[in-house]
């Protein structure tokens, strides 16, 4: 874990100290040993790579595209985000544990030693009551306290959402999840968002909440324009400043962002999802209607252009809207081969921060991991792709 926290520090840390104070202090010694030391440290200074003797210039990671619709503030938190992961398939899925991982406390130490954001993908609505109050469940909430408290102690952002509320757009639910009267299903979003909203209210201005994963199905266009704005006024209610995501409808697409009607609000980020190209990125994924077959590489020029139109479009759309942006999800599944998902992560990872959008990939230990936990440590081409 040490050398990673070194490799991801600033290049100008990776250098090392100037030589000049130790050039000073041979002035004292005798010629002979002045030749030895000197001949050593050209012998060591030798024997570094290139890229270590003369690190690479640091690629900018440009300023959000606009902030004219929200707060300085909220324009400052949209500048910082920088680079950020999911901690995925853990607190989300129906139980913790269900889906193969669980939200280790070394994990935290991971991420946090080299991202800056953390984004904790939430599965709040099977983890409350089944009627319009939704009462939240003390366990669990405790749980996403440990989680929020122990990573917000690290200084970094912390995100968490609302994932896989999937009765609300009107998916078929996962196992162990559990249906509710659909006259409240609205209504208990809101009473959700209430209560974590009250809960946190006291936390640090690094806490930042997303109000849904994914919008898509019944919930595309007006409905959520509706639903968010009722969302957003529960939050407002005891955090009347703190930063919030939302995004599009069409699971968070850049194409839906022209039917996005924000709330009346200046503290606010609009949060992107983009996983193109799909066939390459969802190779092998089971849990598509139609799954993909493995053996697509990536990233040809009609792939790559993919990725730009998309990422563009959302520059554009908030150059003109004025709200900042966060790319909260992008990732390639493990059954890509390896080569092609970093070539896949290092281009949108680029094209993203050259167009001043932070982002967080998806995800850290699981399916699309950056991480094994089998193998304790790093999957490195994409460890790589992501903050070398
Ligand atoms: C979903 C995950 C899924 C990922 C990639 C996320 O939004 O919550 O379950 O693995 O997208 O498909």
């Amino acid at each position: 874990m040490a050398a990673f926290r070194v490799l991801a520090a600033p290049a100008s840390l990776r250098r090392g100290p100037s030589p000049t104070p130790r050039l000073a202090t041979l002035t004292r010694m005798s010629t002979a040993l002045k030749t030895r030391i000197l001949a050593a440290a050209l012998s060591l200074l030798a024997a570094l790579p290139l890229a270590q003797a003369q690190p690479a210039p640091a690629r900018p990671f440009a300023p959000p595209p606009a902030c004219h619709a929200v707060t300085p503030p909220t324009c400052a938190v949209a500048g910082a985000l920088g680079r950020g992961i999911n901690l995925g398939n853990m607190l989300e899925a129906p139980r913790e544990g269900d889906w193969g991982v669980r939200l280790e406390p070394a994990y935290i130490d991971q991420v946090a030693g080299v991202f800056s954001t953390v984004r904790v993908p939430v599965r709040w609505s099977n983890h409350a009551a089944a009627t319009a109050d939704a009462k939240l469940d003390e366990t669990f909430a405790g749980r996403v306290d440990q989680v929020v408290d122990a990573l917000l102690a690290k200084g970094v952002y912390v995100i968490i959402d609302m994932h896989h509320y999937n009765q609300l757009s009107g998916d078929t639910l996962h196992p162990n999840e559990s249906p509710v009267d659909a006259a409240v299903m609205e209504q208990r979003l809101v009473s959700m968002w209430r209560q974590i909203a009250l809960r946190y209210r006291d936390r640090s201005p690094k806490l930042l909440f997303e109000l849904l994963n994914e919008p898509h199905g019944r919930l595309n266009g007006e409905p959520w324009n509706r639903l968010a704005a009722q969302a957003l006024a529960a939050v407002r209610a005891s955090n009347p400043t703190r930063t919030v995501l939302i995004g599009p409808g069409e699971w968070n697409g850049v194409g839906e962002l022209a039917r996005l009607k924000l709330p009346p609000d200046r503290n606010l980020i609009v949060s992107i999802h983009n996983y193109d190209p799909f066939n390459f990125t969802h190779q092998g994924v089971d849990y598509l209607a139609k799954p993909f077959p493995t053996g697509t590489p990536c990233c040809d020029a009609t792939q790559r252009q993919a990725i730009v139109t998309a990422l563009e479009t959302a520059r554009q759309w908030s150059v003109a809207n004025g709200y900042p942006l966060f790319l909260g999800e992008f990732g390639a599944y493990e059954a890509a081969d390896l080569k092609s998902r970093e070539t896949y992560t290092r281009i949108v990872r680029d094209e993203a921060e050259r167009r001043g959008i932070p982002w967080a990939y998806w995800e850290f230990a699981s399916t699309f991991g950056a991480y094994s936990p089998k193998k304790g440590g790093w999957v490195e081409p994409i460890r790589r792709a992501l903050l070398d």
